[in-house]
Formats: C-alpha cells, structure tokens, sequence
C-alpha cells in the first residue's frame, strides 16, 4: 500500500470512538519497533517527523525508512500497513511545502504562537498548497506548555484553546483536523509532583460540539511510564518527577473527538531506560546492535501496548 493520508483513518477513528497514535521517528530503530507493534496489532499508523528530526537523520533517509516498513510488512507478514508520513510542528510556509513536495502526506502548520489572525493567513496558505497536492493539513489553536525543537513555551505562556474560536479558524483556514491545547504539554514534566493531572474535557466537549465530526488532534500526550523513569534512575539516570499523562484520560479523549494522539516522549523513554540498564549490567559491550535490539524491542512492546490498551486501534486497518 502507498503511503496514506488520515482522511479515511480519523472518518473511521471518530465513528468509531477510537485514536490513531501518532509516533514521532528519528532512525531506524524507531520506525521499526513502531511499525512490527503496527504490523502485529493490524493498528493503522500515523508516522511523524519534526523539524528536528529532518535535520537531525535527513527527510530522504526518513522516507525511505518509512517506505522500507511498508515494504517490509507486505513481504513479511503480507499485510497492508496503511501509514501516514506527517510533519510535526512546521513552523512556516516553506518547511511544510518542502515535506509536501517531498512525499509526505499530512503536514502539521504550528503557527500556534501566533496572533489568530497571523494564524490564520499562514494556515490558509499551507492548505491551499497542501490540497493543490492531495496532502492534508493539521492546524493548532492554543499553545501547549513545554519543549518543542528551539521553542520553550513557559506554564504561564501557555494557553486553553478558545472554544468560540475553532468554528471560525477551520471554516475560515479549510484545515483538515485541529490541534487543541487542554492541559497537555510536552516533554517528560507535565504535571508538579503532588498535583493530580486532570485534562479539561469540558473545553474539548465544548470544542467538539462546536465543530461536529471534526477530527481533533492531543499533542503532549505521553503518560511517562513510572517502569521506564523507575529504570532510567535507577541505571545513572536523573529523571526526578517525571510526570505523564494518566492513560485512562487518553483513553477518554479518544473515545471522545480527539482522532490522533501524539506520543515522542515515551518512545525517548523506553529507548533510553532500556540502553542505560543494558550499558549498567555489560559495561565490556560495545557493539551498537546488542544494545539497540533490546531497545527497539522496549520500542514495540510500549507502542503495542498503546495501541491496544490506549488508543483502541488494533484490528482497525
Ligand atoms: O513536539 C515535539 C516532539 O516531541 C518532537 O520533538 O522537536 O525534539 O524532535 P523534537
Ligand atoms: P510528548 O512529549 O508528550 O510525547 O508529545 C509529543 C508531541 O506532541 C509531538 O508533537
Ligand atoms: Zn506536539
């Protein structure tokens, strides 16, 4: 199967009171513990790619790696990985048109930061290119609190989407689905130890009724499991009050509008706890491919884990 867009993924996804996981890849281990989780649980997929990640292994390196996964599916397991190839926060015009012309199939335009007006125009100018080329656009309104490539945005710079704004925004803009800000953030420090982590459904019920069948898209939405903070410490690590979001939210949320949930965080997290424990107990080994099999074993049991007890998409493609 070619690479796909959501379209057809997020009809089904809100029909079917389901999420798709939205996985950011950066090398070859990524995609692969990803994509044999997606193989295995028949889970459409949403494969994501930052700005950082482009500069980081090069988007003709990504796409190939991407187009090897569904190669591989088809030969291995005879199976039709349906995979959309999505960039994560384009932050301008050029940026998002560079991955459309490259072969992507969804783009992301974050001009979230912006004035609602500045956003807008931005937006509108990515989609009109976009659509022109079969590719959809993903579009945000609210500003998430945490690290995104160079950005840091503060607790307090932060900010819940509007609700009487969206129905404006994505008539006026065409978008094709809608990032909202309801208490999420990215990075590994959601919440402040001793604080209970609550998500505002009332704003993305409000969202939802205001935009019916409209896909809606949870950035910052790893849970940061205990196990693999717990692994990382206790292997040299110092991850103090590492703090996710709790999974029965999410499972809410993509029981609700929200069609695709995005998780970087806990990829990192797996990969790392399961490197330091492997470099702790051979401290003789060094060849690359005993330490990143495991790792990229730690990658597919998390994601598995998401897609069936999480997002509830195995068996959906
Ligand atoms: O939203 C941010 C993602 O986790 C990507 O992170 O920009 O460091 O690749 P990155
Ligand atoms: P996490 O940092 O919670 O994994 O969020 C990732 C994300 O939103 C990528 O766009
Ligand atoms: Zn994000």
């Amino acid at each position: 199967m070619a690479i796909v867009t959501t379209k057809e993924m997020f009809q089904k996804a809100y029909d079917g009171g389901y999420a798709i996981g939205a996985f950011n890849v950066n090398n070859m281990e990524i995609v692969q513990g990803i994509t044999e989780a997606a193989i295995e649980q028949r889970a459409p997929l949403i494969l994501q790619v930052s700005k950082g990640a482009r500069a980081y292994a090069k988007h003709v390196y990504l796409m190939k790696l991407i187009e090897a996964a569904i190669a591989d599916a088809e030969q291995t397991a005879g199976f039709d990985l349906p995979i959309c190839v999505h960039l994560d926060h384009g932050d301008s015009f050029e940026l998002c048109k560079s991955c459309i012309d490259g072969g992507f199939s969804s783009v992301m335009i974050d001009a979230s930061s912006k004035p609602f007006e500045e956003n807008i125009a931005i937006t509108k100018q990515v989609v009109e290119y976009a659509h022109d080329h079969g590719v959809v656009v993903e579009a945000e309104l609210g500003t998430l609190a945490g690290v995104e490539d160079e950005v840091q945005v503060s607790a307090e710079d932060s900010s819940y989407t509007r609700p009487e704004d969206v129905q404006e925004f994505v008539q006026r803009t065409g978008c094709d689905s809608l990032a909202i800000a309801i208490g999420t953030s990215h990075g590994a420090y959601k919440f402040k130890p001793g604080t209970k982590p609550q998500l505002r459904f009332d704003i993305l019920e409000e969202v939802s009724k205001r935009l019916p069948g409209f896909p809606i898209v949870l950035h910052g939405s790893s849970s940061v499991p205990q196990e693999f903070v717990e692994m990382i410490n206790a292997n040299g690590g110092n991850m103090p009050g590492a703090i996710g979001v709790p999974e029965e939210q999410l499972r809410k949320a993509a029981s609700m509008a929200v069609c695709k949930i995005n998780i970087d965080s806990d990829l990192r997290l797996a990969m790392t706890a399961s490197i330091r424990k492997f470099f702790n107990e051979h401290p003789d080994k060094f060849d690359p491919r005993e330490y990143l099999k495991p790792a990229r074993a730690a990658i597919k049991d998390m994601v598995a884990h998401k897609l069936v007890d999480v997002l509830g998409c195995n068996g959906k493609a």
